[in-house]
């Protein structure tokens, strides 16, 4: 395993670092967690040498704090830095924060969070930490020692970004971050930002929740033609921990194959930058990628408004996502909590006012009801 210097003490941590947001599971039910698989991914992580956890207090309905402790008895909480998370959508009062810490420490049966998080920061969730004073009361655990140092993730834009890492003396902060979200979220701003004020960066979702670690064929084919046999994962792994700024990259890993998987990258390549023809091979399947739209929509908004208000650029746009990346999952719950019903494709009534005014004479109603058959709830 390779290391980096991280934060404030200068600690050594594992350049792979396990999420627990991802354990395998016994049913479909997201709580119901595979407990001794994943004692057996985690303890296999730790014994090659990954030194960094991350759960929160959300993940898998509130289950994953409670199996990442039972992972770490016998001894393995002490070769680990741990981090979790503060869910804002919880804080209702300011009390509740106390209330929430004690449960998150005795979820994951130890005295101290090495790294704490804000978690999911956008400026809305900022705004109402702030309302109840989230950094005196994370000030007065850091003074007492329950807290090693003082994070955030963070899901909104670069300009919130920017502002969220000016208003505090942040000791680390986590971004979603892989070779298509450059441009998105915090971006590639984002982390030059972050690490011009020397704060270290942790990346999550280096392979956008799997979805590069499993692209359609097309996509496969590009990495095919550069010649360089090497799976998906790596790709996206390698090209994560090559960029300037990043810290560590945490990785959710949902069964003990990929914990080898990513052990074995992690031992091959990390100690190295990409070349710039590897550069390149990037370059192309983002392209690709970017080019492969399953509606040709071009989000110019000419067909709005809708007389029924539909919001017909963002059904297409969550429909293209879905089929860019081979993974309705995030789109789906998009659709179904990011639109509100009058907006949702399903409220077409046919009424075709808005193909005239399509420049690539979409046939938007036919669209909407194939968007909708695709990303209803089952
Ligand atoms: N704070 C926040 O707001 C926030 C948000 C997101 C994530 N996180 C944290 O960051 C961690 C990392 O994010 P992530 O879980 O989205 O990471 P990720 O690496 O982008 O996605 C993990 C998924 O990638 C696939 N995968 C991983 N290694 C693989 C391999 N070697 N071969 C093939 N497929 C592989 C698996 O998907 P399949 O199981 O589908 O095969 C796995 O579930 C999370 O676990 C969590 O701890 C935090």
């Amino acid at each position: 395993m390779h290391y980096r210097k991280f934060g404030k003490d200068d600690i050594q941590v594992s350049v792979l670092g396990f999420g627990a947001m991802r354990l395998p599971l016994r049913s479909a039910d997201p709580g119901d967690i595979d407990l001794s698989q994943a004692t057996q991914m985690i303890r296999l992580a730790v014994d090659n040498g990954v030194n960094y956890i991350d759960t929160a207090y959300g993940y898998h309905n509130g289950k994953s704090e409670m199996a990442v402790g039972q992972a770490l008895r016998d001894g393995y909480r002490e070769k680990v830095r741990l981090a979790t998370k503060l869910p804002y959508w919880a804080v209702n009062a300011p009390e509740d924060m106390d209330q929430i810490f004690a449960e998150q420490l005795a979820r994951l049966e130890t005295g101290k969070i090495d790294y704490y998080l804000l978690h999911a920061l956008s400026k809305t969730a900022w705004e109402k930490l702030k309302g109840f004073n989230v950094l005196e009361w994370a000030q007065s655990k850091l003074d007492d020692g329950q807290i090693g140092s003082l994070g955030f993730s963070f899901h909104d834009g670069p300009e919130i970004f920017r502002q969220i890492i000016d208003e505090h003396k942040w000791d680390f902060c986590q971004i979603q971050y892989n070779y298509m979200d450059t441009e998105n979220q915090a971006g590639a701003a984002g982390l030059q930002y972050a690490s011009s004020k020397n704060i270290p960066v942790v990346v999550m979702e280096p392979l956008r929740g799997g979805s590069l670690a499993n692209p359609p064929e097309n996509i496969r084919q590009v990495f095919q033609r550069s010649g360089i046999t090497r799976t998906p994962a790596e790709w996206g792994l390698l090209w994560a921990w090559s960029q300037p700024g990043v810290s560590l990259v945490l990785s959710g890993m949902s069964n003990l194959e990929q914990v080898r998987d990513n052990l074995r990258i992690a031992e091959n390549y990390e100690s190295r930058k990409m070349s710039e023809a590897e550069m390149k091979v990037i370059a192309k399947v983002k392209k690709a990628y970017l080019d492969s739209k399953a509606m040709d929509c071009t989000q110019c908004g000419y067909c709005m408004p809708c007389s029924y208000g539909i919001n017909i650029p963002a059904n297409f746009a969550m429909y293209n996502e879905a089929e860019r990346y081979n993974n309705y999952n995030s789109p789906k719950w998009q659709y179904v909590n990011r639109l509100k019903d009058e907006e949702r494709a399903s409220a077409c009534t046919g009424c075709q006012r808005c193909l005239p005014k399509c420049p690539q004479m979409l046939e938007i109603p036919d669209l909407l009801e194939r968007v909708h058959k695709a990303l209803k709830p089952q």
